[in-house]
């Protein structure tokens, strides 16, 4: 039976799915694959591993014949059209709880490369600009008894909340349901989105993408925002209405923001390059040799699984 891995993933992927006597094809291209370079390889398949910039649509999935999985490099599938998979019997799966920590790291690096102005600093030093120490210079804002909004209570969500608690900020999240190791070993108090954005010092999302979540942080609810608060999206870029954050940002609104995903990634709106105090990374939330490994490994198993007619470990 045949794999199609549409990236080049860590080696361990197609080790596993070697021994386990498939044929495995990559696409070890560092381009992202076109949606006819995408169905190309794919069509043949009895399996496909994308990534998460793979857009699979009723298009791509109607020339799959042979696939009986979809394992998605990714927590994430919102890249994925999941009802019309299901339609097809198609299995997907993804790669929850190994990137987690990584993710949360990056959070958090985040919140505090805003609150204490990491690029501004860097900046003056490479600039040459740096004199002497001063009592006021690049002054930021301490986070200790500050309050984290956390949007989207999920285990990101929360191994942020924890990483947070630990610098001495308070925690209020905003989620459907409500969230018990939140409430419990973080005394996070659960409220409604507008107070959310209204009352915390740093902002985070953490939502899947979905048609419910899509643009859930609109222009209304970034007017919200403290005019000293920061905000950070490690989730994806859809879920915030990026283009009225960055006026914010622009008339000093608000205080900073940090971004590893993006709106049209891998687009960035050229107008967040100009920005100070704005942190931009290139979507890399679990981007450590550890959790890539592990994605590569739950992929790998997922696949070989459903092709040998068992459950697969991770379906979404
Ligand atoms: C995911 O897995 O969804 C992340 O965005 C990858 O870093």
């Amino acid at each position: 039976m045949k794999v199609f891995i549409t990236g080049d993933l860590p080696i361990v992927a197609e080790k596993q799915l070697k021994k386990a006597g498939f044929t495995v094809k990559i696409n070890r291209n560092q381009k992202q694959l076109t949606k006819a370079e995408l169905i190309s390889g794919a069509k043949n398949a009895d399996a496909v591993i994308s990534l998460l910039s793979n857009k699979i649509d009723m298009e791509v999935i109607d020339c799959l014949s042979k696939c009986r999985v979809i394992a998605n490099y990714a927590v994430g599938y919102n890249n994925i059209d999941l009802e019309y998979a299901r339609k097809k019997n198609i299995i997907v799966t993804n790669t929850p709880d190994v990137l987690t920590d990584a993710t949360a790291d990056i959070a958090m690096g985040l919140i505090l490369a805003v609150t204490r102005r990491f690029y501004e600093s860097e900046k003056l030093v490479r600039d040459k600009k740096f004199v002497g120490w001063q009592p006021k210079l690049l002054l930021g804002s301490s986070l200790q008894n500050k309050t984290l909004g956390i949007i989207g209570a999920g285990r990101i969500g929360y191994a942020t909340a924890l990483r947070a608690k630990a610098f001495g900020m308070k925690i209020i999240y905003f989620s459907r349901s409500r969230n018990e190791d939140f409430d419990e070993k973080l005394n996070a108090k659960k409220v409604s989105l507008p107070k959310l954005m209204n009352a915390a010092d740093v902002i985070s999302l953490h939502l899947p993408l979905n048609e419910r979540t899509k643009n859930i942080v609109n222009s209304k609810m970034l007017d919200l925002m403290k005019s000293s608060s920061g905000l950070i999206n490690t989730a994806r870029g859809e879920v915030l209405n990026e283009i009225h954050l960055i006026k914010l940002l622009k008339k000093k609104k608000i205080f900073g923001a940090g971004f590893d995903v993006y709106q049209n990634e891998p687009e960035i709106n050229h107008e967040l390059l100009k920005l100070e105090n704005v942190y931009l990374l290139p979507h890399i939330g679990s981007a450590t040799i550890e959790a890539r490994n592990q994605m590569a490994e739950i992929a790998a198993q997922n696949v070989i699984n459903v092709l040998n007619g068992k459950k697969p470990i991770t379906p979404v």
